[in-house]
C-alpha cells in the first residue's frame, strides 16, 4: 500500500526514538512491499526557536495532509520556565485538539522477560493486560477559563475540568466498545465524591451501561484506582478516564510493564474499527516525554515509539499482520535479552538506542 505519514520527531529523545521507529517501519516496507511516504515536521522547542511558534503552520498543513502522524516528544529546560508564555506541550495539544484526537488508548501489557525489571513483585504482574483509555480533548486540560492574574491581594490561577454529556458518552461508548472486543470488563474512574463533572461522568456511564449489558461495568474514585493499579493491576481490562487522570494513571502504569519507554498510545478521532475510522488522520506517540536529561546519550529506550508504529498499522493502515510482525518482534528481542539502561534491571545487554531499532528490524 501507499500511505503518508506526518513525523513529528519533537524535542529531547523524540528524535532518537523516532529514528529507530523508521527503521523498523523500513524494515516492514521492505518485508511485504509497502511504500510510506514520510514528511517530516518541526513541532515543540525547536519550532519555538525556529519559528516562534511550537505548532507552525506548515506542521499542521503536513498533518492535514497526512494519512496519520508519528509523534515524539516535545519539551526541555529551555522553555520550561512558568514564566513562558508559549510552551512546547502547547503544540501537541494543539494538534490533538484540532484533529479532534479525543480517545487515547494505551495499552498495558508485561512482557515476560521484563517482570524482573519492575520493582513490583512478579506475582502481581502476572497477567496484567489493560488498556487505559484517557479522554483527550476536554477536562481540565482545556477548560475555560485558563489563565493566571494579579489581583490587590496578590496573584491567582485557574483551570477548568468542564465537560460536555456528547464529550463523556463518546470517550465512554469507545471504552465499552474496546471492553466488548476483550475480556468485557470496563473500570470507569471518576472522582464522584468531590467533582461535578465526575458526578455527571458516573451518571452516564450507567445510563450508557444498559447498552453493554454483556459488559461488567465498575465505577471507581480516581484515588482508589491509583492504588488498585499496583495492588490488583491483573484485574483491569479497559479502564476509562477524564484527561488529567489518564495522564497520570498510565505513568503509573508504566511501572507494570518494566519502564515508561515501553508504552505506545494512539490518539484517534473515531472509535476504532468504526466504518470510515481509519480515513481521519490518528496520532501514534510513546507516552513518555522528552527526557531531557539523558537526550543525546544513545541511552533512551525507543520500544514505546515502536509500538506505537505497530499500533499505527493496525488502527489507521488496517495492516494487522505487519502490526503483529512489529510485537512480535520486540518480543522476541527482549527475551533475547537486548536491553536499555531502564529496563536493565535484570541484567540482558545494554545496547545503546540506536541498535534497538537494528536488532528489532532483523527479527522483523
Ligand atoms: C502525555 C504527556 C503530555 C500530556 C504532555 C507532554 C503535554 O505527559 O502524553 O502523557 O500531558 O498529555
Ligand atoms: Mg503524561
Amino acid at each position: 500500500m501507499h500511505a503518508k505519514i506526518a513525523v513529528l520527531p519533537g524535542d529531547g529523545i523524540g528524535p532518537e526514538v523516532i529514528s529507530e521507529s523508521i527503521k523498523v517501519l523500513d524494515a516492514i516496507s521492505r518485508k511485504y512491499g509497502h511504500d510510506f511516504e514520510l514528511i517530516t515536521g518541526k513541532i515543540g522547542g525547536n519550532a519555538i526557536d525556529e519559528f516562534g511558534t511550537p505548532l507552525p503552520e506548515a506542521t499542521v498543513e503536513t498533518c492535514n495532509a497526512s494519512d496519520a502522524i508519528l509523534f515524539g516528544a516535545v519539551g526541555g529546560p529551555k522553555w520550561d520556565h512558568p514564566s513562558m508564555n508559549t510552551r512546547p506541550e502547547d503544540g501537541i495539544l494543539a494538534i490533538r485538539k484540532s484533529l479532534g484526537l479525543f480517545a487515547n488508548l494505551r495499552p498495558v501489557k508485561v512482557y515476560p522477560s521484563l517482570i524482573n525489571s519492575s520493582p513490583l513483585k512478579p506475582e502481581i504482574l502476572s497477567g496484567v493486560d489493560m488498556i487505559v483509555l484517557r479522554e483527550l480533548t476536554g477536562g481540565l486540560y482545556f477548560g475555560k477559563p485558563k489563565k493566571r492574574w494579579a489581583t490587590s491581594r496578590g496573584r491567582r490561577g485557574v483551570d477548568t475540568l468542564k465537560y460536555s454529556e456528547k464529550e463523556i458518552e463518546r470517550i465512554l461508548r469507545v471504552g465499552f466498545e474496546l471492553a466488548m472486543g476483550r475480556r468485557k470488563k470496563l473500570t470507569s474512574v471518576d472522582k464522584q465524591n468531590v467533582l461535578e463533572s465526575s458526578r455527571l461522568w458516573r451518571e452516564i456511564a450507567i445510563e450508557l451501561s444498559a447498552e453493554y449489558p454483556e459488559v461488567e461495568v465498575e465505577h471507581i474514585l480516581v484515588d482508589n484506582a491509583a492504588m488498585q493499579l499496583i495492588r490488583n493491576p491483573a484485574s483491569f481490562d479497559v479502564i476509562v478516564s477524564e484527561n488529567t487522570f489518564g495522564d497520570i494513571l498510565t505513568d503509573e502504569a508504566s511501572v507494570l510493564s518494566g519502564s515508561m519507554g515501553m508504552l505506545p498510545s494512539a490518539s484517534l478521532a473515531n472509535l476504532p474499527g468504526a466504518a470510515g475510522a481509519n480515513k481521519t488522520v490518528s496520532l501514534y506517540e510513546p507516552i513518555h516525554g522528552s527526557a531531557p536529561d539523558i537526550a543525546g546519550q544513545g541511552i533512551a529506550n525507543p520500544i514505546g515509539s515502536i509500538l506505537s508504529t505497530a499500533m499505527m498499522l493496525r488502527l489507521s493502515f488496517e495492516l494487522e499482520e505487519e502490526a503483529s510482525a512489529i510485537e512480535n518482534a520486540v518480543e522476541a528481542v527482549l527475551s533475547e535479552g537486548y536491553r536499555t539502561p531502564d529496563i536493565s534491571a535484570d541484567g540482558g545487554q545494554t545496547v545503546p538506542t540506536g541498535q534497538i531499532g537494528n536488532v528489532i528490524s532483523g527479527a522483523i
